[in-house]
């Protein structure tokens, strides 16, 4: 009898099992193809491993201004795809590390009772009993009719950070957080890329203020974007995958490219997994319906992670394993679920937290929106890659509080994260303009932005 057996070894799956094993629990871990799930092998690692060379390798272009004149004879694209492997596997071997007091089972498991599971591994089937279940299976990768995944010329983001070569041309579907990442990092490489979005814009769940520097930065990079955009087909001739789109102007045009990615969102993996027969209730677009500790309906068994519903994000899965874990050792006082930020590594990165304008319209939340821009800063001034555009955007309540922040700029990805304390300890915005920032860094966008809300400006007039 186990204390507790994980399903899945992505974030949500193996913080769970690694915490409730240094506890003393005996604990079991199915996974069917690689620890660490889609962020360490296909998402958040090997992205943020490109996102660093590519902004490396434009930093090294702006070079040229501070009179640098740098000669770069070659790239092998071969070695930079080793590269990003080497990441992912240095990665995978920390998971590996975290889980050394786990047994690690490898193969296909799924719920046989409210304490039981199945799992299949190569030759043999295992039945496996346990106080506590955790269900951490993630989502899959969506595609669209028009663009089926072949795995070879259509891919996803699974199948492109498994390349061995990067492509001299892609066609990216899907201007989300993949489809912005992976068509920035690609683009300041040089490759040609073209970016399809169904909507108006890119990032949609950002303000339009934020996601129109994005989309001004994605064509200065040479990205050619195309908006209201509908895919129709994907045919491959002559190993070139043909993509026809029509526009909003009732236009249709063609976009050749070497590789088709598709990035248009995710499904929870709720299917085949047994839930029926353990009784757990869920939906197959929103995944696993969880109450307080990640508990389903069925006592017994937790669920944690992108099977658990949107915003499906690394660190989501990492927060609700912490809270799973809890529960299960039983801890008192989780913490809590949110506010969970949301960044991306555009360029400039873009990074938010707590209620977007567009939110607050729909909640019919009253608030004051105060901005602050990057120009103003004495620390951008002196970057190689300065975010003329960028800016800090806070949302304030008539009482002072804190609704919500976006940042679109250099060191979003990390700023972000004064505003995610603000809100999750209920800070007024005076609190967050009585702190002094050192001169001169980024992190003054934050000072200065509160004390504009507070109606004291500083360095802007
Ligand atoms: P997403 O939901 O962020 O974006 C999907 C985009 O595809 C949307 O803009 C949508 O309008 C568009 N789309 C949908 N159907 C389309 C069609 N037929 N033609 C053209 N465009 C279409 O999903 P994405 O980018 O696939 O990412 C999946 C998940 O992974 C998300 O939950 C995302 O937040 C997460 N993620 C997070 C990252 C981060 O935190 N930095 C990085 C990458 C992914």
């Amino acid at each position: 009898m186990y204390d507790l057996v994980v399903l899945g070894g992505g974030p949500a799956g193996y913080l769970a099992a690694a915490r409730a094993s240094s506890q003393g629990l005996r604990v079991a871990l199915i996974e069917k193809k690689l620890l660490g799930g889609e962020c360490t092998n296909w998402g958040c690692i090997p992205t943020k491993t490109l996102v660093e060379v590519s902004e490396s390798f434009h930093r090294l272009k702006l070079m040229q201004q501070a009179g640098f004149s740098l000669d770069i004879k070659s790239i092998s694209w071969e070695q930079l795809s080793e590269y990003i492997s080497r990441a992912v596997w240095r990665s995978r071997e920390g998971v590996k590390t975290l889980l050394s007091d786990v047994e690690v089972i490898e193969g296909f498991g799924r719920l046989a009772g409210p304490r039981r599971v199945k799992v299949e591994t190569t030759g043999s089937v295992r039945d496996l009993e346990s106080r506590y279940i955790l269900v951490a299976t993630g989502s899959d990768p969506r595609d669209i009719p028009s663009a089926r995944v072949d795995g070879e010329y259509v891919i996803t983001n699974r199948e492109f950070f498994e390349l061995k070569r990067l492509p001299d041309s892609i066609t990216v579907i899907g201007a989300g957080a993949i489809g912005v990442e992976i068509a920035t990092a690609l683009a300041m490489l040089g490759r040609e890329v073209y970016l399809v979005e169904i909507l108006e814009r890119p990032l949609y769940f950002t303000d339009p203020d934020v996601s129109a520097v994005v989309e001004r930065n994605l064509r200065r990079l040479g990205v050619k974007v195309f908006f209201k955009a509908v895919t129709k087909s994907v045919e491959i001739v002559d190993g070139v995958a043909a993509t026809t789109i029509s526009l909003g102007d009732g236009s249709v045009k063609v976009l050749k490219s070497e590789k088709v990615l598709v990035a248009v969102g995710r499904k929870p993996n709720v299917e085949n997994i047994g839930l029926e027969i353990a009784g757990v209730e869920y939906d197959t677009k929103s995944g696993i319906k969880v109450g307080e500790n990640m508990v389903t309906n069925v006592p017994s068994i937790l669920a944690a992670g992108d099977v658990t519903g949107p915003p499906q994000l690394a660190h989501k899965a990492l927060r609700e394993a912490v809270i799973a874990s809890d529960y299960i050792m039983g801890y008192a006082s989780p913490p809590p679920r949110t506010p969970i930020p949301q960044v991306v590594f555009s360029h400039p990165q873009v990074a938010l937290v707590g209620l977007t304008e567009q939110d607050a319209a729909v909640a019919g939340v009253s608030y004051k929106v105060f901005k602050f821009p990057y120009v103003a800063l004495g620390r951008n001034t002196t970057a190689l890659a300065k975010s003329s555009e960028g800016f800090a955007k806070v949302l304030v309540s008539d009482d002072g509080k804190i609704l919500g922040a976006q940042i679109v700029g250099n060191e979003a990805s990390e700023l972000i994260h004064v505003f995610c304390l603000a809100i999750a300890k209920n800070l007024s915005i005076k609190d967050v303009a009585d702190v002094v920032y050192t001169h001169p860094t980024y992190s003054e966008v934050i000072g200065e932005v509160a004390s504009l809300a507070l109606g004291r400006p500083m360095h802007i007039r």
